[in-house]
């Protein structure tokens, strides 16, 4: 078991800590809304777990899912993101991509559409443009979805440093009805690595102390911590939220580690009950202190489909019959079908790293089934032409060697 008495927050560049020196990109403050409610709803359905998601991360997915919304549906998903257009989610989203270039962060977006669905190009610019999504087209309802999966998993093993393996498990592309397919996966990958200020000395890591959880007798001799001394920036907040507020720095001063700690005979849950966006910037003061966290590693899943729409007002994205993403497709029907949330986190020593992959993934009308296959596995002509006039003409008529041509990524030419 974990510790469940703690809030560990990883706060990101658009958190505004004043005793922290650090450059804060400004953020609508709404935003930072949507970010603690959705862990609020997500703790709320699983009261005594321990969790690790990443707001950012599914925010970022559901603000290009936003980009493609108009009406009833749009409306919703504005409201979720505390978002009062469209401009200004744009406007709030470029802003909180501009983490991308820290050294500590690996954001990554992409868009695997099914190579017969027809997306709207007007939709693809703007992902491009707004969130720097990268595009593949794939075949993603093949009757052996192994491959596709894989290729997937691969892409989103890469840009989590291996932290996140298999987003999609082998039956997460199934189709229940015969008559819809996948159309698309709208991908967002986000890793952290980020070192301690001062690291913990590997020789003051003492395992065997005891856990005393919220619900449920102490566990007993199960707990490691990792301890040290030093100046942090702290608040006392006993009088507002009955808790005490540390941040534990890392060598960037930008990110921090915030750690929320309930008074003796609070409840975690009572505590975050009370939290908003503005406790987490509560004012603090360095003050000596003797800081014991524990070490641990911690892997976590939800479909944010569940929260979103039982708990969060997400009810037209949902919906075969209402969604309407007519800015991302002309073709009808076309919805979501689940919000895939997987996350990792280590804390040690040496820093934390923590990845985070959300996948939403939208389901369409199966496409009528494709009655000629052209495959070109023998002797074929081609021609290039102007109108009528044939400028180039060939035959391939044996194998061309291709082995040293050069691969193609992500939409280049080879030569
Ligand atoms: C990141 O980009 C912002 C502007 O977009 C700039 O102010 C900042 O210095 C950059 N940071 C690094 C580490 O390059
Ligand atoms: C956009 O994404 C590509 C590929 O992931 C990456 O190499 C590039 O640095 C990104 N550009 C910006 C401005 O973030
Ligand atoms: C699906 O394809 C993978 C390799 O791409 C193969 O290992 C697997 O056996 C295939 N499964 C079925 C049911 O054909
Ligand atoms: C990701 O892929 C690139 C290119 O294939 C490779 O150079 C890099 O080492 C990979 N990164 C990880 C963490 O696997
Ligand atoms: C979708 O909306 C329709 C019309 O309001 C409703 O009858 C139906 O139950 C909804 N479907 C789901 C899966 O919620």
């Amino acid at each position: 078991m974990f510790p469940s008495l703690l809030v560990f927050v990883l706060f990101l560049l658009y958190s505004e800590i004043k005793a922290v020196p650090s450059k804060p990109v400004k953020v609508e403050k709404n935003i930072d809304d949507f970010h603690l409610n959705l862990y609020k709803n997500v703790v709320a359905l699983k009261s005594n777990d321990n969790v690790f998601i990443s707001p950012y991360s599914v925010g970022l997915a559901l603000a290009s899912v936003t980009a493609g919304a108009r009406g009833k549906t749009e409306k919703e998903l504005l409201n979720l993101l505390h978002s009062k257009s469209r401009e200004k989610l744009t406007q709030s989203s470029k802003q909180l991509m501009a983490i991308t270039n820290m050294s500590e962060i690996k954001l990554a977006n992409r868009l695997y559409v099914d190579i017969t669905f027809p997306i709207l190009p007007s939709y693809t610019k703007q992902l491009q443009k707004t969130y720097n999504f990268t595009l593949a087209s794939v075949n993603l309802n093949p009757q052996n979805k192994t491959r596709v999966i894989d290729q997937i998993n691969q892409w989103v093993s890469n840009q989590t440093n291996n932290y996140i393996k298999e987003v999609l498990s082998k039956d997460s592309l199934d189709v229940k009805d015969p008559n819809e397919a996948n159309a698309l996966l709208i991908i967002n990958c986000l890793f952290f690595d980020g070192k301690w200020e001062s690291e913990f000395e590997a020789q003051n890591t003492v395992a065997g102390y005891s856990f005393y959880p919220d619900v449920g007798p102490p566990q007993e001799k199960k707990l490691t911590l990792m301890m040290r001394n030093g100046l942090f920036p702290y608040a006392d907040m006993s009088s507002t939220i009955g808790a005490q507020m540390i941040h534990v720095p890392f060598q960037n001063k930008d990110f921090t580690f915030t750690i929320i700690l309930p008074n003796k005979d609070i409840k975690l849950a009572q505590v975050e009950s009370r939290l908003t966006p503005a406790i987490f910037n509560t004012p603090t003061t360095n003050q000596m202190a003797v800081l014991s966290i524990p070490k641990w590693k911690f892997e976590f899943e939800n479909d944010m489909k569940d929260v979103l729409s039982k708990k969060m007002k997400i009810s037209e994205l949902f919906n075969r019959t209402k969604a309407n993403l007519k800015e991302l497709s002309l073709k009808k029907p076309i919805y979501v079908s689940n919000v895939i949330h997987k996350t990792y986190v280590i804390v040690d020593e040496k820093g934390v790293r923590a990845a985070a992959a959300s996948v939403v993934r939208m389901i369409s009308q199966g496409s009528p089934p494709i009655k000629i296959y052209f495959r070109c596995d023998k002797p074929f002509l081609y021609a290039i032409r102007y109108k009528q006039t044939i400028l180039f003409i060939g035959r391939y008529v044996k194998v061309i060697d291709t082995s040293n041509m050069p691969p193609i990524i992500d939409g280049g030419y080879g030569r």
